[in-house]
């Protein structure tokens, strides 16, 4: 017995050993398989760069420690990231410039604030980059794939469907924002005796405005967002109650626009921890995705309801089933503009979640982004009194006032006037909503500047690396927009035409697909304040 027992402890510990040994010689191919693969494709890329005559661009060793500290200071850092951290990092390794990993020496990032860099990465060779998987895999839970986090084939696919969209009158029915701004006055409230109204958080105040307009855009039917918290405002003041009732208190209690903010709240820290993005997660940011999903499919099903039901009764009336004067059921709204632009895409899309995934990509891109221009545009404006009694008396030359008006406001009104066209560039200039931005690279390619110790050669890209390009310091560069470049100065847009040295809503084939519809927005609202 007792033999038995030790051969077959004997046996148990040599099965053990010979597992560690297979399992170490695996990792020890592996690891070999690896490095002559990527001795191979160095190899390669080295002769891709000498073939295309590219010199190194000053480089930056990162440590170990770096990514880490650079991600801290995404996080925490709230106040002066670019200002201070990036602007001083481009002024001491100039406008190209790559970071290189500290163990393999591989070069992981490139980042420019070159024109001809960026025009060559999202133009001139658009389809050798494409977008960081941690962007789609950071909005996901919100709203799986679409136009605005897909590569390839799919994003062209989504693309085309979206644009033939925003190319329609819907875009320019600037009438219907109306109802939001004046929203928003009633909020601002009236002025007191000194002059002044109750102190008033305008970003949460514009969010709420692009919300509320932009669900009437999509669906037909805003989300009141507006209203909700209104409402919760008069409550908050009949029960006294404190304001630290936040965001779960509301969520379990109402409304699309809480569970909207909630859920990007979560994307945003999704996207600031880059790979690590699977670290913001949990169980309010799961109830905010359902919650908005949800939404979002109620007018999903009505527009699809309408769309069967108005398809049928083509149907019919092709078939001369029904016959011009038979009022029967003529009670049924088939007006399409009543669902917003989700009417004019349900064609497209058979698969629902496909549709609602598209949608909610359009709600993200276009709500902040509206809301933060905005609020930028007040803070400028307010620092700048010259420049806004200029514009004030520029829209009211142009529009009249409340009591004597004299034009419309309508979308070629706005684009008309002039003062307030260069008002918002210069916004989108100085405090563009997306400040960095990447691509990746996916074969061996070559930026046109940046190499040499002049930075006027080339640069080779090797397959894999992302090229990063700092939208906010690319606009406040001295060379490119002439000396003061970091100051408010609508003037400067006086019979100035822009290349790529201006970028706010990105360019090439992927460019904002809101363009149109946002400088509307913007100014209508501008123009009320006046
Ligand atoms: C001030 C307002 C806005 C700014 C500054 C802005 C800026 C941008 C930028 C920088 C991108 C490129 C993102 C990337 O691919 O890395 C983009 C893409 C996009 N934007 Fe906007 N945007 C604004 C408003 C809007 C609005 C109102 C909408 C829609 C209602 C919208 C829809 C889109 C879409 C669909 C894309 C993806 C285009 C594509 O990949 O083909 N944007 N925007």
């Amino acid at each position: 017995m007792d033999v038995l027992v030790s051969a077959r402890r004997w046996t148990d510990s040599s099965l053990w050993t010979i597992s560690c040994i297979l399992i170490c010689l695996a990792c020890i191919v592996f690891k070999i398989v690896r490095k002559a693969q990527w001795t191979r494709l160095d190899r390669e890329f080295r002769s891709f760069a000498a073939s295309r005559k590219c010199a190194l661009p000053s480089t930056v060793q990162g440590s170990l420690l770096s990514g880490t500290r650079h991600k801290w200071k995404r996080l925490y850092d709230r106040g002066d990231m670019f200002n201070d951290y990036m602007h001083s990092v481009f002024h001491k390794n100039g406008p190209t410039h790559a970071i290189v990993e500290p163990t393999s020496g591989d070069t992981k990032t490139i980042y420019t604030i070159e024109p001809e860099n960026i025009k060559t990465m999202l133009h001139t060779n658009f389809s050798e980059y494409h977008r960081s998987r941690n962007m789609p895999n950071a909005l996901d839970p919100v709203m799986g794939q679409g136009v605005f986090t897909s590569n390839g084939e799919a994003w062209a696919h989504s693309r085309r469907l979206v644009k033939a969209q925003f190319s329609t009158q819907r875009v320019r029915n600037v009438a219907k924002l109306e109802p939001y701004v004046q929203n928003v006055f009633n909020e601002v409230g009236n002025v007191g005796k000194d002059g002044w109204t109750e102190p008033l958080e305008l970003l949460l105040t514009f969010n709420r405005f692009t919300l509320d307009s932009a669900t009437e855009f999509m669906f037909g039917t805003s989300a009141e967002s507006h209203r909700a918290a209104m409402r919760e405002k008069e409550m908050f003041i009949a029960t006294k109650k404190k304001r630290g009732v936040r965001a779960k208190y509301h969520l379990v209690m109402t409304d699309f626009g809480t569970a909207f903010d909630i859920a990007l709240d979560y994307v945003a820290l999704r996207l600031k921890l880059g790979r690590w993005w699977f670290l913001a997660d949990g169980f309010w940011f799961r109830i905010a995705c359902y919650k908005v999903k949800s939404y979002a499919d109620t007018y999903i099903r009505e527009a699809v309801a309408h769309a069967d039901e108005a398809a049928k009764r083509a149907q019919e009336k092709e078939k001369g089933a029904v016959a011009r004067d038979v009022g029967s059921d003529e009670t049924v709204d088939l007006d399409d503009r009543r669902y917003g632009l989700i009417s004019e895409l349900v064609g497209s899309y058979p698969d629902k979640v496909a549709l609602r995934n598209q949608v909610m990509q359009l709600l993200v891109a276009g709500r902040d982004t509206t809301a933060a221009t905005l609020t930028w545009s007040f803070i400028l404006l307010e620092a700048h009194p010259t420049e806004f009694n200029r514009l004030r008396s520029d829209i009211i030359e142009h529009f009249g006032t409340e009591s004597d008006p004299r034009r419309s406001v309508t979308f070629e009104n706005l684009k008309s006037c002039v003062y307030l066209q260069w008002v918002v560039a210069e916004v989108v200039r100085l405090y563009p909503t997306g400040p960095l931005n990447a691509r990746k690279a996916f074969v061996n390619t070559v930026l046109p500047v940046g190499g040499g110790a002049d930075g006027k050669s080339p640069v080779a890209v090797k397959a894999g690396t992302t090229v990063a390009y700092n939208t906010y310091l690319l606009h406040r560069r001295d060379e490119l927009w002439g000396e003061g470049s970091w100051d408010f100065k609508p003037e400067r847009w006086e019979g100035r035409k822009t290349g790529w040295e201006y970028i706010p809503f990105h360019g090439g084939p992927q460019t904002c697909l809101g363009r149109k519809f946002e400088f509307p927005n913007s100014r209508e609202m501008a123009d009320g304040f006046s």
